[in-house]
Order: structure tokens, then sequence, then C-alpha cells
């Protein structure tokens, strides 16, 4: 039997079951959210929690467009000004309820990011997951037929994402969708987010995580 061993296919994310699921977020596909799919939400006048920071890269952008950004994740990678917290224990450390919880949630525990995301967001929750999440039948039986995203936002771009480091230029087989939901809007609305990495992506974004020349 022949393998296909293509370097996009050999760079599926796959993780053991106990992962902390580390990897992190190109910021351009933060930026791709708020300029294609939350353009009109008025985000400068909002606060956002980001509550699976990781080394910030996905809270970092979030500031750009945002008033307030809170940051934290279980585990401390030394984002600056995040703080240490576990999003599904049942105590809430915010002094008051974000408008937005916006992550790149850890894959096997996305589910209940999102149900504890829309306890707490005022205004919307929005997750990047692997496209192939919008499928599976007891997704649809817990989540998607109960609870319906407002919008999934396509990603006409892939966005390469390797365990433990921020890569500026790794490849992926992994296809990316941001979900949102907002409250009282249960239509789903499906949309595509255009071409707009060399747009939105800045070369500072990698500086501190400079990688080796392949
Ligand atoms: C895919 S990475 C997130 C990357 C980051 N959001 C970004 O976009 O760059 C998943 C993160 O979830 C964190 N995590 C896993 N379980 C968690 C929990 N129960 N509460 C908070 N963070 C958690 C991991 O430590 C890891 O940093």
């Amino acid at each position: 039997m022949s393998q296909n061993t293509s370097s996009a296919v050999m760079q599926q994310r796959s993780e053991p079951h106990d992962s902390l699921d580390d990897f992190p977020t190109q910021p351009w596909a933060t930026r791709a959210l708020c300029e294609h799919v939350l353009a009109g939400c008025y985000l400068r006048n909002k606060t956002a929690w980001e509550p699976a920071c990781n080394r910030g890269h996905m809270s970092a952008p979030l500031m750009e467009y945002f008033g307030a950004v809170w940051a934290s994740d279980i585990h401390d990678y030394g984002a600056p000004g995040s703080f240490q917290h576990d999003f599904l224990f049942p105590v809430m450390p915010l002094s008051e309820d974000p408008d937005w919880i916006i992550s790149n949630p850890p894959f096997r525990l996305a589910e209940q990011f999102i149900a504890k995301g829309r306890e707490i967001a005022t205004e919307g929750v929005a997750m990047i997951v692997r496209t192939s999440f919008l499928e599976g039948v007891g997704r649809f039986e817990n989540l998607f037929s109960k609870n319906p995203p407002s919008i999934v936002a396509q990603f006409s771009e892939r966005v390469p994402m390797v365990k433990g480091r921020l890569t500026a230029t790794g490849s992926t087989a992994t296809s990316y969708c941001w979900l949102v939901w907002i409250k009282g809007v249960t239509n789903t609305k499906l949309v595509w987010i255009p071409p707009c990495r060399k747009k939105l992506e800045r070369a500072e974004d990698y500086a501190a995580y400079r990688e080796v020349a392949a």
C-alpha cells in the first residue's frame, strides 16, 4: 500500500488527548477577523477576553482593534500582561463581563470553550477552528443544531499553525474558519475571508520568533 507523504499532508494537526494544544495563531488571521468579519461592530468601544492566550499572538492584534483586552491561559507562556487561569474553572477572574470572547481554543475543549464563552460574553464569541470542526454528528447534536453560529467565516488562504511556536513560513494541510456567535442572531451566514495575508501581516509579528531559514 502506498502512503501519501506530501509535506502538506504530513503537517496535519493531530495531538494526544491530554495535550494543551500549543498552536499559536498567526496575527494576520486575527486582524482578518476584526477587519473582514467584525467590521461594523464598533470594536474600539468594546472589551475582549482571550482566554487561551498562549504567547499572546492573538491578544496582541486584538489590542489594535478593541478598547481593552484581557488575556489569560491555563499555562504561563509569558505573554505580556496575561494571567494564569483555567477558563473552564467556575470562577470569574474579571471584574466585569467582556463584550467579546475571542480565541483559538484547545481543540478537544473547543465545545466547552464556546459554551462558556457564550455564557459570559455580553455581545459575542469568535473562535478560530479547523473547518472540519463543522462536521460530526455529536457536534451537530450538542452544538450546531441548538446554537448555530451567526457567522461562519471561511479563510480563502491557509493559516499555517505549528506546535510550540509561531511560524512565518510554515505550510499546512489544515483549513481554518472563524465561527462567530452574536447575541440574538441565530441565522447562520456563510462568508469568505478574502485573500488578505499580504496586507495584514507585519514583519514585526514574527520578530521575537525568528525562524532559522530552512
Ligand atoms: C491553540 S493554543 C491557543 C493559541 C492562542 N490562542 C493563539 O491564538 O495564539 C491553545 C491554548 O489553550 C490553552 N489551554 C488549554 N486548556 C485550557 C484551559 N482549560 N483554560 C485556559 N487555557 C487552556 C493552552 O495552554 C494553549 O495555549
